[in-house]
């Protein structure tokens, strides 16, 4: 019988490389166990944010008391800000669980996203809802340059003309009302101090009348609450939507609270028949004070460098924003491990410093997906990605293996913390238990669960250990793609706002 061939003795330095290697990985373990006692603490910070303000999981109630069932009918207007582009859409709803969307969109200027004025950033939204209507809406268009003539505002001016917006405004608000709200901080990049307690709403609505546009921005939405508003409109079998949930950019959660555990005041008038109410959780700066969460140096280091240390620590460790750069922290480490052969044909080169892998936010985090993708032995299009993203030349297989490696490590622990936050919430609403076989239904959207490979399945890994959940509960949480929240799902909001309004409670 021939024998298989030797295979050449691994050199120490290979060797080293995948002992480093293991370290860095078994660094990003979340075990069960890690799962569980998160999850007790979600719970705690989630109870305690619904009693009062100022918490690290802000629990903000949106005004919104019901989700759809697909029956609801109109035109509506929605525009979308947070993340990296800005979206202005209409929506028509059908009533029959489906609808029509027009929509443009365009990149945010890297610099109004840190502009001096919110006039600046707001002004230019309201262009773009202009140029909007001009090119999908003459009629509406028409009535504008009517408007234009006579001046008059869409507050006061009974038009049929006058489109009702949702605006998806994706930060964290504290909100007064279904359509007025004051900014409580910026995340994700963006930094205009001048912004920071004043009404979003506002900021528009005056920068869309200096316009005379013929739009009502009627309400506020965040893209968590749009997410659970979509997906509940289409929902297989009409079943009442329990989360609304982004994994993107950022990260954050939106689910449906009986107004009973909402312990805190709200000011401000809402239809309190439904004895429910939509709480936006802003899970993203969940354990703040890191009593559970994991912290590796490459974590920590991150935090220490961003334009918000010490906040959005949960989002920080799930988001498609800061897993690239977690990532490269930690190969960046490897890297500079004494002993360890990485990306061979970086040394000694002076300009390697200008490399992306060397500067902050260098490796965007669909770096990842492309590496969870690639299963071929030879990595040969993560190989072509290191060098066409990082300009890292002539990677080897193993450079390339140990890269894959780090990224799993990174985006398991990623899809296995937001567990933590879906399966709390699941808890919290006691759903499992009060109906028998019913499928408690998520909405979620955002690169994450859209392109990163298996990221659905790695949850449902980790909800199956969750106390209180089990193989069982798994079995009945349905997380179901929700695509356009921020789009069908604001305007089901400023349609809920419509009727508030005739009901004389906005
Ligand atoms: C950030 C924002 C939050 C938003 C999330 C997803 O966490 O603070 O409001 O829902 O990103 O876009």
């Amino acid at each position: 019988a021939t024998l298989p061939p030797i295979s050449p003795a691994p050199t120490k330095m290979a060797n080293s490389l995948v002992e480093e290697t293991k370290r860095i990985v078994a660094q990003f373990d979340y075990t069960d166990d890690d799962v569980n006692k998160g999850v007790r603490e979600f719970l705690r910070q989630m109870n305690e944010g619904l009693r009062k303000d100022g918490t690290s999981i802000s629990q903000i109630p949106t005004y919104v008391t019901g989700v759809p069932n697909g029956t609801e009918k109109g035109l509506y207007m929605a525009v979308d800000l947070g993340g990296t582009n800005f979206r202005v859409c209409s929506v028509h709803l059908n009533g029959d669980t489906t609808f029509d969307l027009t929509y443009s969109k365009v990149a945010i200027p890297k610099e109004l996203m840190v502009a001096k004025t919110s006039k600046e950033l707001f002004g230019f939204l309201a262009k773009q809802i202009e140029l909007f209507l001009k090119t999908h809406h003459e009629e509406h268009f028409e009535a504008h340059v009517r408007r234009r003539k006579s001046s008059k505002t869409a507050e006061g001016y009974e038009d049929e003309n006058v489109f009702q917006l949702g605006f998806t405004f994706s930060f964290p608000v504290q909100q007064f009302g279904i359509n007025k709200g004051s900014l409580i901080r910026w995340t994700k990049g963006f930094d205009i101090p001048d912004t920071v307690g004043k009404d979003v709403c506002a900021l528009l609505q005056d920068e869309i009348d200096l316009l005379h546009l013929p739009v009502k921005v009627a309400a506020l939405v965040n893209d968590t609450v749009g997410t659970l508003m979509a997906r509940s409109y289409a929902s297989p079998g009409k079943t009442a939507t329990l989360i609304g949930a982004i994994f993107g950019t950022g990260t954050n959660g939106a689910y449906v609270e009986k107004i009973t555990n909402l312990q805190k005041s709200v000011d401000g008038e809402y239809d309190k028949s439904t004895g429910e109410m939509v709480i936006n959780t802003e899970w993203g700066s969940f354990d703040n004070q890191l009593n559970v969460l994991p912290n590796t140096p490459y974590d920590a280091k991150l935090d220490q460098d961003s334009v918000n240390p010490g906040i959005q620590i949960f989002e920080k460790r799930v988001s498609g924003m800061f897993l690239g750069e977690i990532v490269r922290l930690a190969v960046v480490s490897l890297y500079e491990k004494p002993n360890v052969s990485l990306f061979k044909s970086l040394s000694s080169n002076s300009n390697d410093e200008q490399l992306p892998l060397f500067q902050q936010w260098g490796l965007d985090s669909s770096l990842m997906s492309i590496a969870a993708a690639d299963t071929t032995p030879e990595l040969s299009t993560l190989r072509q990605e290191l060098d066409s993203q990082l300009q890292i030349r002539s990677a080897s297989v193993e450079d390339a293996r140990a890269f894959k490696d780090i990224a799993y490590a990174v985006g398991r622990r990623a899809a296995r913390l937001s567990a933590v936050a879906l399966g709390g919430i699941v808890i919290q609403s006691g759903r499992l238990k009060e109906t028998k076989d019913e499928p408690v239904d998520i909405g979620a959207d955002g690169s994450l669960v859209e392109h990163y490979p298996l990221f659905r399945d790695m949850i449902y890994e980790a909800l199956r250990s969750i106390e209180g959940i089990g193989a069982e509960g798994a079995e009945r949480i349905r997380i179901g793609i929700a695509r356009d929240g921020s789009g069908v799902g604001a305007a089901l909001i400023a349609l809920v706002a419509a009727g508030m309004e005739k009901k004389g409670i906005a």
